[in-house]
């Protein structure tokens, strides 16, 4: 009975981190199909679902075009680390500064950037997509995002997902000397990870235009 009550007490305190976390699909790479995107190192992904390099205080970049399978595959293993009783945080590149951006507001900025760099593990998806808001006065986006990533830096394990090139950072974030300085700390401890394959997203658009019964356009992108 005891031990039935101290499951249910951990099975709740799971729920929460994973609520706490900013997580809002619950992907796993139990649902990932390994075979529709075979330049993937199932292996590795698999070594680093046993978080060893979130242990080590060890970096996480994952590259590759849209719909590859990124944002799934750290979302499994953020999920990994909220059921192994981590802190973890995730949010996309643009909702991270905009969280952090509203604490300028209200003088909730430094709270907000030690919560950010507090975590075992912080998941930065999507960088790359959707607009960075351009800031006159400081922080920017690169101040901003390298403030996080120097606190975190050899600390706590910090994941980052891109579709665009990392080249390409310093145009996005609009300021190359500090988004070199954010991809030098990433780069030192990190395990790198190019998805160069088809697009999911793709294969699914497809298969649905052929359950309609409808044919693609000529012109629409292949899977
Ligand atoms: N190999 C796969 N097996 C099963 N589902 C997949 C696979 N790859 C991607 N998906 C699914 O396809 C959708 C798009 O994938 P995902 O969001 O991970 O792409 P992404 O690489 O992050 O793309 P973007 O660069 O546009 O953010 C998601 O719903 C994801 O769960
Ligand atoms: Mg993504």
């Amino acid at each position: 009975m005891l031990g039935e009550e101290a499951a249910h007490k951990l099975e709740m305190r799971i729920e929460r981190r994973i609520q706490m976390s900013g997580l809002r699909e619950r992907k796993t790479l139990e649902t990932f199909d390994w075979a529709f995107q075979p330049g993937l190192d199932k292996s590795l992904v698999l070594e680093l679902a046993r978080l060893e390099f979130v242990r080590r205080h060890d970096d996480l970049v994952v590259t590759g075009k849209s719909g590859t399978g990124k944002s799934h595959v750290l979302q499994a293993i953020a999920l990994r680390a909220c059921q192994e009783q981590m802190t973890v945080r995730y949010a996309r590149c643009v909702d991270l500064l905009d969280d952090l951006y509203a604490g300028l507001a209200d003088g909730t900025y430094p709270k907000r950037l030690r919560r950010w760099a507090a975590a075992d593990l912080l998941v930065i998806d999507d960088v790359g997509l959707g607009q960075v808001k351009k800031r006159e006065d400081e922080p920017t986006a690169a101040h901003t995002l390298f403030n996080l990533v120097d606190r975190r830096h050899a600390r706590a394990a910090t994941a980052v997902s891109s579709n665009i090139k990392l080249s390409a950072w310093g145009k996005y974030l609009g300021d190359t000397t500090l988004a070199a300085a954010i991809l030098d700390r990433l780069a030192m401890h990190a395990v790198r990870i190019d998805i160069d394959g088809p697009s999911y997203r793709q294969l699914v658009a497809t298969e649905r235009a052929k359950q309609r019964g409808a044919t693609l356009p000529d012109d629409s992108p292949q899977p």
